[in-house]
């Protein structure tokens, strides 16, 4: 079968990241899709991400600064992959529906709900694939955790608790992060922690929290990004800048489900770094995998203790993983697996351009679609907001933009 023609939109660390995955894909054999073209408003990067395709894929692509040109000059190009930074999604998907491509939109699929809606009108009126970029999900570990909370290995589920606390005052991988308007750190890396809990527990439907901004300047660090992804433009990062987004988030979660959360987002500590999950149930109790590592779940049951890592798929024998999964990751049922971060990370993203390909050609629905990315961006805005009017708020306030305090000033910002 024909592969499908895509273009990346935004040439930046994780458009690198994305050029990965797709070498990744190709080198799989069952690549459905097949990159023809880049375009950046910054042609530099764009010119930078094409000469590394051209080393990677091994073949040479067009570059293009306008979404509109590319559409005149490649009609060929059927979806976008968009890698632009956050505060841009809602407008850069909005005009790629217009202009008739399916789109893989990297989360979040916009920082407001009117943006969300913007984008959702769009592609129903267009009538192509949207894909929102939450790979996380797709980590085999995490489908493993999934299996086993379903299975009802750990009775009925009472908590989740899920923190971190890192990053003192440097600038987290890039000056946008701490801007509020184009992407708060809270909310780039939120929306991945709420698709993992509601991946597993369901549905928040309420958020009582406090947010904070500890740091409102932050420095340059000695390093920036995520391994090596981000190092071409470290010269380009100032010394200090002024942050407005929140460093601090601290939120209690009720699910529907009846499951209640606690969730510590705490990007401003000093001192040591800890990241922590747990699962609680009737039974028994799951670490939740930290993705893209490869480590065993911890798994205790009641009156039997810690189950090892080979017993855990014995718990759920249909638990089998999707066929490129299997592949990249070199079996279809895993207790854990040893690679790199880079890799995995590759692998993750490889499997949603899989998946984008699949939905094209045979009209199949996404894994996250318009309304899982929205409803991710929800819960970490219903945090937001209540922290501002000091009372827990709906998720469903917040999807029938009942109150929007905090997003009323990006709305303006972006003339949404
Ligand atoms: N899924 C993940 O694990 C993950 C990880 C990192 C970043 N991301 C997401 O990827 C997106 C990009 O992040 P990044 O770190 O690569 O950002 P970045 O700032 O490094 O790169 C963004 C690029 O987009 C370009 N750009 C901006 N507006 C544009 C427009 N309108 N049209 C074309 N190009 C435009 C910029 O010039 C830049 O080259 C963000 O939304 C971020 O949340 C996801």
């Amino acid at each position: 079968m024909s592969k499908i023609p895509i273009a990346i939109i935004g040439a930046g660390g994780m458009g690198g990241r994305h050029l990965r995955a797709l070498e990744a894909l190709y080198e799989s054999g069952m690549s459905n899709v097949e990159l023809v073209a880049i375009c950046d408003t910054r042609e530099e990067n764009a010119t930078h991400l094409s000469v590394k395709a051209e080393d990677m894929l091994g073949s040479s692509l067009e570059v293009f600064t306008s979404l509109e040109i590319m559409k005149k000059k490649r009609p060929d190009i059927q979806a976008v992959d968009i890698t632009t930074d956050s505060g841009s999604h809602h407008a850069v998907a909005e005009m790629a529906f217009n202009l008739d491509y399916h789109v893989l939109c990297e989360k979040p699929l916009s920082l407001t709900i009117k943006g969300c809606n913007k984008v959702i009108k769009a592609w129903k009126k267009s009538g192509k694939v949207l894909s929102v970029g939450e790979q996380e999900r797709r980590d085999p570990m995490c489908r493993l955790n999934k299996a086993l909370i379903d299975s009802g290995v750990i009775g009925s589920p009472y908590s989740f608790i899920l923190g971190s606390a890192r990053g003192g005052n440097e600038i987290i991988i890039w000056p946008w992060r701490h801007y509020k308007n184009i992407g708060g750190i809270f909310v780039d890396a939120g929306v991945h922690a709420v698709d993992q809990m509601m991946y597993y527990l369901g549905d928040i439907e309420e958020v009582f929290a406090v947010s904070k901004i500890w740091e409102p300047k932050r420095y340059k660090g000695e390093k920036i990004g995520v391994s090596n992804f981000y190092e071409q433009w470290v010269k380009e990062v100032p010394d200090e800048i002024e942050a407005s987004a929140e460093d601090m988030v601290i939120s209690t979660l009720k699910y529907k489900n009846g499951a209640v959360g606690q969730w510590t987002s705490f990007w401003a500590a000093h001192g040591e770094e800890i990241e922590y999950g747990m699962i609680y149930g009737s039974k028994g109790s799951i670490q939740p995998a930290k993705q893209r590592r490869g480590d065993p779940l911890k798994l205790t049951i009641d009156g039997i203790g810690k189950i090892s890592d080979k017993d855990i798929l014995d718990l759920v024998p249909d638990f089998h993983l999707d066929e490129l999964t299997s592949r990249l990751f070199k079996s279809d049922r895993l207790s854990s697996y040893s690679c790199p971060f880079e890799d995995a990370d590759k692998f993750l993203v490889a499997l949603e351009y899989y998946e984008l390909g699949q939905c094209i050609n045979n009209g199949s629905k996404p894994e996250v679609d318009a309304y899982v990315g929205r409803k991710d961006l929800a819960v970490c805005n219903a945090a937001l907001e209540s922290s501002i009017l000091g009372r827990p708020v709906t998720i469903k306030e917040i999807e029938d933009e009942e109150t929007s305090v905090y997003e009323s000033s990006i709305n303006n910002y972006w003339r949404i």
